[in-house]
């Protein structure tokens, strides 16, 4: 099968699972086993999508349905590239195709003491590497950030319920929970697959 079967392939694991799961927390669960098939797959990128950029992530669209039912999304993370802390507003699965990423978990804490002071906590920080699977969800499971730490170039596949290239969306400050609204528009409109 070439690439294209494949994401066809799981286009219709992943609208199976869309009509029978009746939270996000079962949709992730639910479509993790397909995607754990296709992000093992060899050849999903082509080598030319593979290379960072100085300064910051690489962000292409791979494969869109019209409908916008979903979207899988390709980053590439040179030495060192960080994603600062970020919602989703929607579910989403990140898997490793190659090399290995560090994600940092957040939840939103309230201080005992005083109730303006807002801001929020590390739950924990983990190590992802080849075909592992990390998952977000609102609004509980939805904050976190990601950096390459290694000396290695990392890229990771990931698969939110909208297109995540135009969703409204938000970054936030650890100390303050200041929230920035944010747009992360993909570096390509047309996806690699279609
Ligand atoms: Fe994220």
């Amino acid at each position: 099968m070439t690439a294209i079967n494949h994401f066809q392939a799981f286009e219709k694991s992943v609208r199976k699972v869309l009509q029978e799961a009746k939270t996000e927390k079962e949709i992730v669960t639910q479509i993790t086993p397909y995607f754990q098939l296709l992000i093992e797959k060899e050849g999903l990128i082509p080598e030319s999508y593979k290379k960072p950029k100085q300064d910051k992530y690489r962000q292409y669209l791979l494969y869109k349905p019209q409908d916008e039912e979903f979207s899988i999304v390709l980053f590439v993370w040179g030495p060192g590239h960080t994603a600062p802390i970020h919602d989703h507003l929607v579910w989403g699965l990140v898997g490793v195709y190659e090399g290995a990423i560090e994600e940092t978990r957040y939840k939103k804490t309230l201080s005992d003491q005083s109730p303006d002071d807002v801001h929020l906590e590390v739950i924990n920080t983990v190590t992802a590497k080849k075909s592992d699977i990390s998952f977000v969800y609102p609004p509980n499971a939805d904050i976190h950030s990601v950096r390459n730490p290694y000396k290695d170039t990392a890229i990771t596949i990931h698969i939110y319920g909208t297109d995540i290239g135009k969703q409204k969306r938000n970054s936030y400050q650890k100390e303050t929970y200041a929230v920035n609204p944010i747009v992360t528009p993909h570096e390509n409109e047309v996806p690699i697959y279609q």
